[in-house]
């Protein structure tokens, strides 16, 4: 049974049994603790906590999920995937055990014909809770279970909670036994024999802080009984497909058997090369499905699991030995098969594989920078007679140039060296520490949202914005430092939350409003508005006169210019983005907006630059929508009908049931959106396009100003160029050729410059050659230039000198300058004082060294230099004592 089938048949089951079918919510969680969902129930946690009414009692969903924890048990088990999915059914104070047991018995043992997908009851067996009395009764009842097929197991397996504070429940798994050749009689721990494919949680508890799967405290009940399943969607498909592991079903395999035709190595030979086959197809699905729901990679958080997974697939396919870009072949192989479940991805294809490809090409110039290291390293080691290369450099490798230390060790072995690799592993460590540390930091800002919650529990602030600028309204609470507080004074600043508010709060690119909130002898001003917990709209303001109290009726006004500026900036990002797309392509999608009173920025999918041509005309495509004078409007509707209408949405945004979809001239741009924006599109104003840039790997940024910055800013473009013109004394028009000439002319004369003072240089020739210092019996000229005679000036002058003097007799030419602030130094010696065992190559050492620098070179000329103009005189005294010592010596 194909995979695309099994998960229809899940959601047709519980949809014909009341359920309400919700699509998979966006991988990246909204959770700050998380980086991914990890579970079906992560978009349900309001609903089992009671913060919020959930609109049915029964959903079901197939939801997608990355679990990167064990990315290096990937392709080592049968089990470890990092993309999964998983089908769930939940009951929000509905239904409970019995119902969730008997949904689940029957799905899974029903006969194929009949919808099912026809499991063999006998080798079927049930987990519970050691506790769950209830539970072990229920299968015997209701699945007619035997005793000794039901395993009581403590709370690391049979307790379920997302790893953090939360819901949680006891639990119940059904497991399938694959037969002894798959592991010893009732050893359920090691998990390949007795495969738990179903876990019914019976969410019932509210967990705290905890380490591990056993540690944690729970806090007490959950307002209702509630039920959440996950049946692991991929495990079905091995065991419905007769295969042995989960790489090897219809979403994955093709992908290891296009690898197996490009690297030319045949899968289920070796070992070694099984796992790479199945590290290749497994990270190429999630990267597929990570890029598709808007992550791009990054070296941080999310973006940095997916350049992971990119990296270890590219590098995986490079061990098989195929060296060509291989996104290119693989990825389209791997749409081909999600695409069956997933039909959004395929119109978006062009934007991800975009992403992905320029991802791919950035790790092989990576690699080129990172080979050139590695080889240097190996030198270095290798000449100090190590044999082993340093922990530090194999970090090094890993965090700048993102080798993978196994790729290291591996290459490292080719030259016959080993890695530290407990080196490696402890600058790891530390660095984890870190990085955890950092992110301990950056939560403790808003990780309590109890007084938030405790304010929006007396219902969803009303955001009156869309329709006006002031309104009344009153006080509904105030928060000092996240703590509901009584009171706040004249000079303090504090949080508030007011009934209603026209202050419109950040979120969709757009900043926050600003304004005044006041009441009678009370006047706040607001510096930023937020949305920390769902429907509670809070302004943080500093008081600037009277005391603020709780219930306080209040007079709220946005800064009536801000708010014109705003719509503007915010109209203007929309503008911009549709005319990228028409200059551009579909492909060219925003990935991310800013945007303030008279200035924006929009970050796009596209992987080289834009040249002036193309930005002038996205410009102009913009100017000429604002002076069309295109209508703009909002409207609700459902998130289908949104798509339907064309409505661009943003990758990895949860939307609600009703979306609001901004239009600007009908269809010419329909996005989802919430902001505030103007009437008529002429109302942005002026438009002006100030800057292109890369901000990442396939991720571009156009940055523009609108309204009357835009006009601010051309005129201080036109008083540049006025200055420019009177200085220069020139019409604004011929300035490009004018300063192109000067341009060229002041090349030109440098040149001169450079070969009349070579000249001068090289004209001391003769005079130094005349006047060698007898040093024991050697003719030394230890001579200092003037400032400013670059390397080879030096070398010619050395070698001039050397040329002119007597050969019978040893003769040392060492000439220094210093340029650009640093000395340099050239040695040269006649064959006479090399016969005298001298060496311009030693000398240059010694003289390089009081120039806090390196030398070298033959024995015959030598050069070198350092960052320290001042040891100049010592360093050619320096060379004038070392022959003496040498000679005498
Ligand atoms: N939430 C449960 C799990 O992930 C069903 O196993």
């Amino acid at each position: 049974m194909e995979t695309s089938e099994i998960r229809r048949r899940f959601l047709q089951y519980f949809e014909d049994r009341g359920h309400t079918v919700v699509p998979s919510a966006p991988l990246p969680s909204p959770d700050p603790n998380l980086l991914f969902n990890v579970a079906g129930m992560a978009q349900f946690v309001p609903y089992f906590v009671g913060q919020q009414t959930p609109p049915y009692s029964r959903a079901t969903s197939v939801q997608k999920c990355v679990r990167t924890l064990d990315i290096d048990e990937v392709g080592k088990t049968t089990r470890h995937g990092t993309f999964f999915q998983m089908n769930g059914n939940f009951s929000f104070g509905d239904y409970f055990k019995e119902k969730a047991i008997e949904y689940a018995w029957d799905l899974v043992t029903r006969p194929q014909g009949d919808g099912g997908y026809g499991f063999d009851e006998s080798v079927l067996y049930a987990s519970v809770y050691y506790e769950d009395d209830e539970a072990i009764e229920l299968w015997k009842r209701v699945a007619g279970l035997p005793d000794d097929r039901i395993v009581r197991l403590g709370m690391k397996d049979n307790f379920w909670s997302m790893g953090i504070p939360g819901p949680c429940g006891p639990c119940s798994e059904i497991l399938i036994d694959r037969g002894p050749e798959f592991g010893a009689d009732r050893d359920w721990e090691a998990g390949d024999r007795y495969l738990e494919f179903w876990n019914l949680v019976f969410m019932q508890n509210i967990r705290g802080e905890g380490g591990g799967k056993e540690g944690y405290p729970i806090l007490g009940e959950l307002p209702k009984k509630n039920i959440d399943t996950g049946l692991g969607l991929e495990r079905v498909a091995y065991l419905l497909q007769g295969v042995d592991n989960m790489y090897e079903i219809d979403e994955i395999y093709p992908v290891i058997e296009r690898a197996s035709e490009l690297s030319g190595r045949k899968y289920g030979a070796e070992l070694v090369d099984d796992v790479r086959f199945r590290v290749v197809a497994d990270h190429v699905r999630s990267a597929l499905m990570l890029i598709g729901d808007g992550v791009n990679p990054g070296n941080e958080q999310g973006g940095y699991v997916l350049r992971r997974l990119l990296r270890r697939a590219i590098r995986s396919m490079r061990l098989l030995g195929y060296e060509d870009p291989s996104l290119v072949e693989l990825l389209p192989v791997s749409l081909e098969q999600m695409k069956k479940s997933y039909p959004e991805l395929e119109p978006d294809f062009g934007r991800i594989s975009q992403v992905a490809y320029a991802e791919e090409e950035a790790f092989r110039r990576t690699l080129t920078a990172g080979t050139s290291i590695f080889d240097v390293a190996v030198r270095e080691t290798k000449s100090d007679g190590g044999a082993q290369l340093a922990g530090a450099k194999a970090f090094q490798l890993h965090d700048t140039y993102g080798f993978p230390i196994d790729l290291t060790v591996e290459m490292a072995a080719e030259q016959g060296l080993q890695v530290d690799t407990e080196g490696f592993k402890s600058l790891m460590k530390e660095q984890r520490e870190r990085a955890k540390a950092d992110a301990r930091a950056k939560k403790a800002g808003h990780a309590d949202t109890s007084g938030y919650r405790e304010l929006r529990e007396k219902g969803v602030t009303e955001f009156t914005g869309y329709q006006e600028l002031a309104s009344d309204s009153q006080v509904r609470g105030l928060l000092r430092e996240g703590m509901v507080a009584p009171s706040a004074e004249q000079g303090e600043t504090v949080e508030v939350v007011l009934e209603k508010t026209p202050f419109y709060a950040e979120s969709g690119g757009q900043i926050a409003d600003e304004g005044l909130i006041v009441a009678d002898g009370v006047k706040l001003k607001v510096l930023d508005v937020q949305r920390p917990v769902k429907g509670l709209i809070v302004h943080k303001v500093e008081v600037l006169e009277g005391v603020l109290q709780p219930g306080l009726d209040v007079h709220a006004e946005v800064d009536h210019e801000w708010r014109v500026s705003a719509c503007q900036a915010h109209s203007g990002t929309h503008v911009v983005h549709a005319a990228l797309r028409q200059v551009l392509g579909p492909n060219a999608l925003q990935s991310g907006s800013y945007n303030k009173p008279g200035y924006l920025r929009l970050d796009f999918a596209w992987s080289s630059a834009l040249d002036q041509a193309t930005r002038s005309e996205i410009e102009e495509v913009a100017n000429l929508a604002v002076r069309q004078d295109l209508p703009v409007s909002a409207q609700y509707m459902t998130l289908p009908e949104a798509r339907d209408w064309g409505a661009l949405a943003l990758f990895g945004e949860t939307y609600d049931e009703q979306v609001r979809v901004v239009e600007i001239g009908g269809p010419w741009s329909r996005e989802l959106c919430g902001g505030t924006h103007v009437k008529h599109s002429s109302q942005v104003g002026a438009l002006t396009v100030t800057g292109e840039s890369s901000v990442g790997a396939g991720v571009r940024r156009l940055e523009a100003f609108v309204g009357l910055e835009a006009l601010r800013y051309l005129g201080r473009e036109r008083a540049l160029v006025r200055l420019l013109s009177e200085n220069l004394k020139t019409r604004p028009e011929e300035l490009p050729a004018k300063v192109a000439d000067l341009a060229e002319r002041l090349r030109a004369a440098e040149k001169e410059l450079e070969r009349m003072k070579a000249g001068q240089v090289l004209a001391a020739a003769a005079e130094l050659a005349a006047n060698p210092k007898d040093v024991f019996g050697v003719q030394y000229v230890g001579h200092r230039a003037p400032d400013g005679v670059n390397g080879g000036d030096l070398r010619k002058l050395a070698l001039d000198v050397r040329g002119r003097m007597a050969a019978d007799k040893p003769a040392v030419i060492a000439v220094l300058s210093v340029n650009d602030g640093k000395p340099g130094v050239v040695i040269a010696l006649n064959d006479t004082a090399r016969e005298w065992r001298l060496k311009a190559g030693d000398l240059v050492r010694v003289a390089a060294e009081k120039l806090g620098g390196r030398g070298g070179g033959k024995d015959d000329v030598a050069q070198g230099g350092g960052t320290d103009p001042a040891g100049s005189d010592d360093a050619l005294a320096a060379v004038e004592h070392t022959i003496g010592q040498l000679v005498t010596g």
